[in-house]
């Protein structure tokens, strides 16, 4: 028997799965890092940690699997887009990754924006500068870490990281370049254009390959730190998103995904470069070869359920493990008690700043029209009934590109409970669909890496073969006239508190 393996260095830990050609998943572990706040905006992040966390899992799924490192046939990395890792010359890491939902960079995104052009950038990179990406980090470091950037010899992203851990070798390729800003979407590779007139040395970018490209092997170091064996080949693999798509089954025009991770992403294939006129959605490179992506990100879905989870079931969460009972499912079934649209409750899920549709890191979250009748109950709800709204606002963009999405497939942690896949669909007002994978993002990478070792003879093919629609979930009509009505509220409470979050973001720099 052959099997594959999918690493996803995620945001809040590195999941490794094991999986046969046939699809089903035969082991999987999870280790999990932090991630550090040193300031307002700021989130970062250890690569070392990256490194120990997945060599904890690489190691545990060997153990539990029982299976020989020689039917291992290669290895596929998916990884959190946007983070800066910088090495100098000895491939030492630099200073800690600053990770894709930091916002401290809305200076220099401006500054990209007058020097690049803003038409050149979205012609070249298809994307305007975003505080998250990877560009707009680089620049802070020349401006506030001057000796630190006078020591930088190469630029790699979070997953790319691990892969130089794993085989020695400093590569990229293209799904996750894209999200540098240094790339040129239409044509697969670094702008020299964008590089020359942000003065960015070309030699620090790594060499960028196709998804599915071959490049490395694990070295003798990595195999005694990991339980496999020297000489497994490693595929180039891809960013989460593209990776969690070919999971499932995001390889043809029509289909798209809505995933809640600590991010919220509704992403959809595309054949073609279509870029959104007003920006506010991202054009990608997918990592089925030649192929792009369009994607919504909002900055906090998973990551606002997870915020209420810490703060306020805390005495659920420590006897989380003694009692059996995850804690997300009893805040499902607490919020299953109130009624849809929460009897005039309404959360905006923008902890982090947003992404999508508002581009604005300035942003905060809101709980609004708080009345005496509301209980824990409804907050939970809303909370997830804000996530959908804010996904829903993405479904809207990507459809107004001329792209007519015939089926959204629902993944990540959040696909997970009922009462959300239901909300999805209610608010959508859509038939709405799950896939039998659980861990999307690795397992598209193991199927990457399955396309790239020859098990496959191509990412449709790998996906046909081992994907299958699992639950269809229909909207209640009743549901999604209630829903859009509370949607056109969520919609203009962010216009109507622009100006306000700014003046308090402002006093807690100032204050905190
Ligand atoms: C995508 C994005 C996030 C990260 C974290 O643009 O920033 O989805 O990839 O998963």
């Amino acid at each position: 028997m052959e099997y594959l393996i999918g690493i996803d260095i995620g945001t809040t830990g590195a999941l490794t799965g094991i999986f046969n050609t046939a699809g089903q998943a035969v082991a999987s572990a999870f280790y999990s890092y932090e991630t550090r706040h040193p300031r307002l905006r700021w989130a970062e992040q250890s690569p070392h940690e990256w490194w120990q966390a997945t060599a904890s899992s690489l190691t545990a799924v060997m153990a539990s699997s029982g299976i020989s490192p020689r039917d291992i046939k290669g290895i596929g990395i998916s990884g959190q887009m946007h983070g800066l890792v910088l090495l100098d010359k000895e491939h030492r890491v630099l200073r800690p990754c600053i990770i894709w939902s930091d916002q401290r960079t809305d200076e220099q995104c401006r500054w990209i924006m007058e020097k690049v052009g803003t038409d050149k950038l979205i012609a070249l990179a298809c994307n305007p500068a975003l505080p998250g990406f990877t560009a707009p980090k680089l620049l802070w470091v020349r401006e506030n870490e001057p000796q630190l950037y006078d020591k930088i010899s190469t630029l790699l992203l979070p997953k790319d990281y691990i892969r130089f851990c794993l085989s020695g070798e400093l590569m990229t390729e293209v799904s996750d370049a894209a999200g540098s800003l240094f790339f040129d979407v239409t044509n697969r590779s670094w702008s020299p254009e964008i590089l020359k007139a942000l003065h960015i040395p070309q030699e620090w970018m790594p060499p960028c390959v196709e998804s599915i490209d071959i490049c490395g092997q694990i070295t003798r170091e990595a195999a005694e730190a990991t339980n496999l064996k020297k000489g497994i080949p490693i595929v180039a693999g891809g960013a989460d998103n593209a990776c969690a798509a070919i999971g499932t089954g995001i390889v043809t025009e029509g289909l798209a995904s809505s995933s809640i991770g600590t991010s919220g992403v509704v992403f959809a294939h595309s054949d073609s470069v279509k870029c959104d006129s007003l920006h506010r959605i991202h054009t990608f490179n997918h990592s089925v070869p030649f192929k792009w992506y369009l994607m919504g990100v909002m900055q906090a879905a998973g990551l606002s359920l997870r915020w209420l989870r810490d703060n306020f079931f805390a005495r659920e969460k420590e006897t989380e493990d003694r009692a059996h009972r995850d804690v997300y499912r009893l805040m499902s079934e607490e919020a299953a008690q109130a009624p849809p649209g929460c009897q005039g409750l309404i959360f905006l899920p923008y902890l982090q700043g947003e992404r999508t549709p508002h581009l604005d890191p300035y942003a905060k979250g809101v709980l609004f029209g708080i009345m005496p009748h509301h209980t824990r109950a409804h907050i939970i709800r809303s909370t997830m009934e804000g996530v959908a709204y804010g996904l829903k606002d993405s479904l809207d963009i990507i459809e107004e590109q001329q792209l007519k999405i015939i089926q959204v497939r629902l993944t990540g942690g959040g696909a997970r409970s009922k009462l959300w896949r239901q909300i999805q669909a209610d608010v959508f007002g859509r038939e709405v669909v799950t896939t039998q994978v659980e861990h999307a993002a690795a397992f598209g990478a193991a199927l990457l890496t399955g396309v790239g070792a020859g098990v496959y003879n191509s990412c449709e093919q790998a996906c046909s073969n081992t994907i299958a629609i699992k639950e269809h979930i229909q909207p209640v009509p009743q549901n999604v006239r209630r829903y859009h009505e509370y949607h056109q509220i969520y919609r203009k409470l962010y216009y109507n508190l622009k100006q306000t979050y700014t003046e308090l973001d402002s006093l807690v720099s100032r204050t905190r």
